[in-house]
């Protein structure tokens, strides 16, 4: 028994939202052919990848009277994100979409057409960032320690896991032509090549300036600037206080919150849960 308080949904460990949601997208949601997926284990880079997918397709503008992210790439599954599902069918072509589901879990009408993101980052502080995310937002009515989400994280008792077992599903297929694979800790080395990777796998050709406007606008900083990507009406009423949603956008902050022994052992069960799963981090 988990002590975070989550929804179950087909073996799976989700957010306390409505499940039937989850299932009726998972069934019966009409794709379009040209809907693009963000998808991601949750804490993995999933709202900065959203920034840049949407910064590509307005030619790196953002107006006054743009909406928060989460309603310009909404996430489907979500019923308390998202309460009237039917307004994504007002949306313009293409629309995109965020998912942290496995692959195969993924809404079943979409097809080889459809091009879909993947978004990974080091477990360890994946691990770290979802204990804060997890702790931050009352919904869940989590009060533990780092040290016990870290357990149950290593146990595969969290959202959308095990870990291991959602990259798996993502690894089996990324070799298709229509899956772009993201790693956090890239994005953070050279964030402009990673907005031009993503530019040409939609097909939207970039100007240097605008690939240089996108990635200004993508950064940890300026997303923190901005209440639509910092999510401020999370904060303000559905996280407790002095617990933003934009943290800390670090890479490797994992080592202030792991003693070296629980690294040891951390990793050496992840390289056994791992096996086969041949991305670097
Ligand atoms: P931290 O908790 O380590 O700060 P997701 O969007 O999948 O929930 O991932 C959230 C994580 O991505 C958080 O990590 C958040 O701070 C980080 N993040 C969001 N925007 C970012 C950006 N522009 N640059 C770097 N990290 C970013």
């Amino acid at each position: 028994m988990s002590t975070i308080n989550y929804n179950r949904w087909r073996d799976m460990l989700v957010t306390p939202v409505d499940t039937e949601r989850f299932e009726w997208v998972h069934q019966h949601w009409p794709a379009r052919a040209d809907d693009v997926f963000i998808a991601s284990f949750p804490k993995s880079g999933t709202t900065w990848t959203q920034q840049i997918v949407r910064l590509i397709y307005s030619g790196g503008l953002i107006h006054d009277s743009d909406p928060p992210l989460h309603a310009i790439i909404p996430w489907l599954d979500d019923s308390e994100d998202l309460p009237d599902l039917s307004v994504v069918d007002t949306m313009n072509s293409p629309r995109v979409f965020k998912s942290h589901n496995p692959y195969h879990l993924l809404p079943q009408k979409l097809t080889a057409s459809n091009r879909l993101i993947y978004v990974t980052r080091n477990a360890k502080d994946t691990a770290v960032s979802m204990y804060f995310h997890t702790f931050g937002f009352k919904m869940y009515e989590y009060d533990e320690s780092i040290e016990h989400f870290i357990g149950e994280f290593m146990a595969g008792r969290v959202e959308y896991g095990p870990y291991w077992t959602h990259l798996g599903s993502w690894y089996q297929q990324c070799e298709r032509s229509n899956i772009l694979v993201l790693h956090y800790e890239e994005m953070q080395r050279d964030l402009a090549a990673t907005v031009e990777r993503v530019a040409h796998f939609l097909d939207q050709p970039l100007t240097i300036e605008d690939i240089n406007r996108i990635t200004e606008l993508s950064t940890f900083s300026s997303m923190k600037k901005d209440p639509r990507t910092s999510m401020q009406l999370w904060d303000e009423e559905q996280r407790k206080p002095g617990m933003p949603f934009m943290r800390k956008g670090e890479t490797g902050d994992w080592a202030n919150h792991f003693t070296p022994e629980l690294a040891q052992a951390f990793d050496r069960a992840f390289k056994v849960k791992m096996a086969g799963i041949n991305w670097s981090w």
